[in-house]
């Protein structure tokens, strides 16, 4: 994706290896052997703790300054576990049985709802009992829904829980965040967010 080769090339991975806010409520919960998908994982910091912490993880992202600056952190940490694909999530068979955990952070709003909405089925589909999903998105409380810079797609209020009807919630936070900055843009900024931890 031009935009984010764009943004990412101006920021290098953080030498700090840390999960995200959602991830660092969870993992500790993952068997040991689990394999672990992570879709749209833009600079890594998810793939790389886990793969830091001896998970197998599989990392796509159609950025390939992206997959490539984590290249470079795999090969630091010799991380033999962590396998990086520069790909379209449309175009990725998610194999059944294969994860025990999927992650999917604030990518899907990038595509248009009805290929995010055939993702979360392939993603529901495709795990079995017992696994984990994270999801982030983005809702219509976003600020940039009334924006001339929309994204390709957002999700309704309460959306992402009911997709989710009959999962055990592990957790699930919908509201307006402040967040402090990221890539692309650095200041605080205000973001309407959803965000799911559910078990199959
Ligand atoms: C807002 S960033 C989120 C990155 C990461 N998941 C996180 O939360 O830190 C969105 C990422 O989605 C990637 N992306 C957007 N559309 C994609 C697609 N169709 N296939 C794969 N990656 C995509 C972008 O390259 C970018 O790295």
């Amino acid at each position: 994706m031009e935009k984010y080769n764009k943004i990412y090339s101006s920021y290098n991975v953080s030498e700090d290896i840390k999960p995200s806010q959602i991830l660092s409520l969870v993992w500790k919960n993952f068997l040991p052997n689990s394999k672990i998908l992570d879709l749209g994982c833009g600079q890594g910091i998810d793939s790389l703790f886990l793969a830091k912490n001896d998970f197998s993880v599989i990392a796509i992202d159609s950025s390939d300054v992206a997959v490539n600056q984590i290249k470079i952190k795999k090969d630091e940490f010799k991380l033999d576990n962590l396998e990086l694909i520069c790909g379209d999530i449309n175009d990725f068979n998610i194999e059944k049985n294969k994860y025990q955990v999927i992650i999917c952070r604030n990518v899907l709003n990038f595509l248009d709802k009805g290929k995010a909405l055939k993702i979360l089925n392939s993603l529901k589909d495709n795990i079995q009992k017992g696994s984990y999903i994270i999801i982030e998105i983005f809702t219509k409380d976003d600020p940039s829904f009334f924006s001339d810079n929309k994204f390709a797609s957002y999700f309704e209020e309460q959306e992402l829980l009911n997709i989710f009807s009959g999962y055990k919630i592990f957790y699930y936070l919908e509201n307006i965040i402040l967040d402090p900055g990221h890539p692309g843009f650095p200041g605080p900024h205000k973001h309407g967010v959803a965000r799911i931890i559910a078990q199959k």
